[in-house]
């Protein structure tokens, strides 16, 4: 058992009477070479039509570097079962079991469909807390979210709707509402929710997939987009939420099951429905999140992997909730020793 945090200059673990075993700092760049590996690998299968055979490389690259990372973590967001999913399932063990217990969500390529066609804003994701302090929300595929920056915090809430949100934080904002850009996933289920966004006098963008990168995009505070709304992954939720962490922005999701069987499934799994909101603290407990993301294809957050001759380049962000910092990465790696 090693790597106790005793950072006097962490405001989360200052005054703490014993010193506590729990996942640091020390860690990110280790979960970088994870989500860097799982980017430099889903490469071939950009603009291949072949969403699994990306995922598939993705999880291989993902899992071999996850088991080198000083941690004994368990994957509360995975693949799946372990039936369906034979690496990364929800429960397995990762790392090398020397660190301390956390609870470890991956999402090897959130956007298999944007790498299969070659579009925008794919994304390797790893999200880590302290253990039992992630929302196991799998039981359930789909979410209703609402995330924003700061300035939201304590001004919208999922509960009202969508025009008075936008409302509230256009005032918040200091900005007319007609300068108000809403980010949400193009689905037929958000036809309605389109309209009144556009109805409200505010804008959309919407996005074909991705919104975990939505969701941050729309939180950090240079913003392109003022607020991400609607219903994607539950798992994306639990994921986003501990980017939210470190950015000081809003979250909350109310769980949207397709159908009954679901939505049993869920309430067997202690899962709370019919208009539950789960706060941002009970999607991720506490602040003791990392967040790292490595861009996959290009995107608003981080640049997507680039070749040039004998150099494979990437770009990834590193958050980190206790510190509340933001930290980009560039590596460069050697084509050669990636043959
Ligand atoms: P995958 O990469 O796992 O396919 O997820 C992409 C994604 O767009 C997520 O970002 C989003 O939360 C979810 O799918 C939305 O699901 P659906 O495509 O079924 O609307």
């Amino acid at each position: 058992m090693v790597s106790l945090t005793t950072d006097k200059n962490d405001p989360d673990l200052v005054d703490t009477a014993e010193p506590v075993l729990r996942p640091d700092r020390n860690i990110a760049l280790e979960l970088v070479r994870a989500t860097e590996a799982a980017a430099i690998r889903a490469v071939p299968f950009i603009g291949r039509g072949d969403k699994e055979g990306a995922d598939g490389a993705a999880v291989d690259a993902m899992r071999a570097f996850l088991g080198t990372v000083s941690v004994d973590g368990t994957i509360v967001i995975g693949e799946g079962e372990k039936d369906h999913a034979p690496m990364l399932f929800n429960g397995e063990r990762v790392g090398n079991g020397s660190g301390p217990q956390c609870d470890i969500a991956v999402d090897p390529i959130d956007g298999t469909s944007l790498t299969a066609a070659g579009r925008n804003n794919a994304l390797s994701v790893i999200a880590v807390s302290d253990h039992g302090t992630m929302l196991d929300a799998s039981t359930v595929f789909y979410m209703d979210k609402l995330v924003t920056g700061p300035a939201g915090v304590g001004v919208v809430d999922i509960r009202l709707p969508i025009s008075e949100n936008i409302r509230r934080l256009a005032k918040a904002l200091g900005k007319p509402v007609d300068e108000m850009v809403v980010s949400v996933l193009h689905r037929p289920r958000h036809e309605k929710l389109i309209d009144e966004i556009r109805a409200a006098g505010a804008g959309t963008r919407l996005m074909s997939d991705g919104d975990v990168a939505g969701g941050i995009n729309a939180a950090r505070h240079n913003a392109r987009t003022d607020m991400c709304v609607g219903i994607g992954g539950s798992p994306e939720g639990i994921v986003t939420a501990c980017a939210i962490k470190a950015l000081g922005g809003h979250i909350q999701g109310r769980l949207w099951p397709r159908d009954d069987d679901e939505k049993q499934r869920g309430v067997d799994a202690g899962l709370q429905f019919d208009g539950h909101v789960y706060e941002a603290d009970d999607l991720v407990e506490g602040n003791n999140t990392l967040f790292v993301a490595t861009g996959v294809t290009d995107g608003g957050l981080v640049a997507g992997v680039r070749r040039d001759a004998d150099y494979v380049y990437t770009e990834s962000v590193v958050l980190r909730g206790a510190s509340g910092t933001l930290r980009r990465i560039s590596s460069e790696h050697v084509v050669s020793k990636w043959l």
